[in-house]
């Protein structure tokens, strides 16, 4: 190796999207975030690292995109309906797939159901945070098949990459890589040139053995330092584990796809004996209570393809102090602040000096702006103290001159409405149905007061 002519320099990486920047500065031009900067040294010259973990099977040749078959991508189930779903239909062979979430959400719990539940696949679980006892103790919790999972308690990249090749399993899996390193990379496990290399190196043996990984990665809640967001780009697919922790529900997004749609969704219980996977989790997010209780409305959502219901909670009081409360868990509070301006100046509420809060149930994070109709409903069935029957659901935009506005595949959400029970749903009276909905009475309002009227008789 040509060591002598190896020289290192100073580089300073965003900790929130990665970029690489020769100098520190106070605002990452690139994402915008402040303070984010980290410095790393960085080899360079003639011994850059590229060829540090040789994978061998390389030595291929561009071919002509006519030449390559075209046949489906190979999948494999991961014993789990809704995690295959998620990623598209399965793991595809060869892929990188990075699982976020914070600490404790259920990242080791997910990932070693895989090998319990499907012992047809030959696995090696690589974990770097628990001890090999400790993953057995967690195995028999959670029972199932473990005669075809292999553990190996590592945090050597070379002596996995290694490992992989001898076992030659039909799935890897890393736990986590911020407790992985390249031994040529010269900084401590978990910064940002490891985290990097650690995934490079991960994709390079993914890509040329064919075997898919999973590698699991933590972010906290502030998105700190060298979180796996600087990997987004470099993986195939990023699922994240999302959650209040107190709460036994959990919500695993796919973020980013390369074989399948992103924005899925799918939700699982956190229970005694693991992760248990919830495929309808409309039953679970809608009220259990009993009819006559104001300030809930339930929306019906649309995550990726799927429909499902879900009921938003609002609490609305006489503000205490000068300044009202406002308060949003699983919604933006900025977009709730809009619809409260919306229904003061359109619809002439008062809601200025009124302390609002709003829920979602399940602890949801909620971006589908179908939401906003039942926000509004909800909030106003709070103030008025004026329950919604049971049986009624929601689906509109609410645009800033109080108008409601059609919402995407209004049919569908309908129709879930109507599989799950409901008598009436409201929409804005500009959908287009191609189909009308069985089942279930579709109820057309134009704007604020149309609702209300409708509504609050
Ligand atoms: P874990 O998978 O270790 O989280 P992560 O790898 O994302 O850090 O999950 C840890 C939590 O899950 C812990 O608080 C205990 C809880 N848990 C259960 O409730 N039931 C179970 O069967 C298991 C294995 C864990
Ligand atoms: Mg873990």
């Amino acid at each position: 190796m040509a060591t002598a002519l190896k020289k290192t320099k100073s580089v300073w990486f965003c900790s929130n999207c990665g970029n690489e920047y020769p100098k520190w500065m106070g605002r990452c031009p690139a994402c915008g975030e402040w303070n984010t900067m980290v410095e790393k040294e960085v080899v360079t010259g003639k011994a850059a690292p590229a060829a540090a973990v040789s994978v061998p099977g390389g030595g291929r040749k561009p071919q002509r995109l006519t030449e390559v078959t075209s046949s489906q991508e190979d999948r494999l189930s991961l014993g789990s309906a809704e995690v295959d779903r998620l990623l598209g239909g399965g793991i595809v062979k060869g892929s990188l797939v990075l699982m976020g979430g914070e600490p404790g959400i259920g990242k080791s719990t997910l990932s070693l159901q895989i090998p319990l539940k499907r012992p047809e696949l030959k696995t090696l679980y690589v974990t770097g945070e628990e001890s090999v006892k400790q993953v057995k103790m967690r195995a028999d919790r959670l029972g199932g098949d473990a005669s075809n999972c292999f553990i190996y308690s590592e945090t050597q990249m070379d002596d996995i990459v290694r490992e992989i090749q001898e076992i030659a399993p039909d799935l890897v899996i890393v736990d986590s890589v911020q407790t992985m390193y390249c031994s040529h990379v010269e900084s401590t496990s978990g910064s940002v040139s490891q985290i990097k290399e650690v995934a490079a190196t991960l994709l390079r043996v993914a890509k040329e053995t064919g075997i898919p990984i999973i590698l699991i990665g933590h972010i906290t809640k502030e998105g700190a330092i060298a979180g796996p967001k600087i990997l987004e780009h470099i993986v195939d697919v990023v699922l994240q584990f999302e959650g209040e922790n107190r709460g036994a529900y959990r919500v695993l997004r796919s973020i980013k796809n390369r074989f399948g749609s992103t924005s899925e969704l799918a939700v699982f219980e956190m229970t005694g004996t693991g992760l248990r996977e919830v495929a309808n989790p409309s039953e679970l997010l809608i009220p259990q209570h009993e009819d006559g209780l104001s300030g809930t409305a339930v929306s019906a959502m649309l995550d990726g393809n799927r429909p499902f219901m879900f009921e938003v909670q609002s609490l609305v009081s006489s503000a205490v102090y000068g300044t009202a409360q406002r308060s949003a868990t699983g919604f933006d509070v900025r977009r709730l602040n809009m619809l409260l301006a919306v229904l003061e100046r359109r619809a002439g509420f008062k809601l200025s000096q009124k302390d609002v809060f709003l829920n979602m149930a399940g602890g949801l994070r909620i971006t589908d702006p179908a939401c906003d109709l039942a926000v509004v409903v909800a909030v106003l069935s709070s103030n008025f103290d004026y329950p919604i029957p049971g049986d009624v659901c929601f689906a509109g935009e609410v645009g800033l001159s109080g108008e409601i506005r059609p919402v995407s595949q209004a049919e569908r959400r309908a129709s879930e409405g109507a599989r799950l029970g409901f008598k009436r749903i409201f929409v804005s009276s500009y959908t287009h149905f191609d189909r009308k909905p069985q089942g279930i009475e579709v109820v057309k309002v134009a704007d604020i007061p149309a609702l209300v009227r409708n509504l609050f008789k």
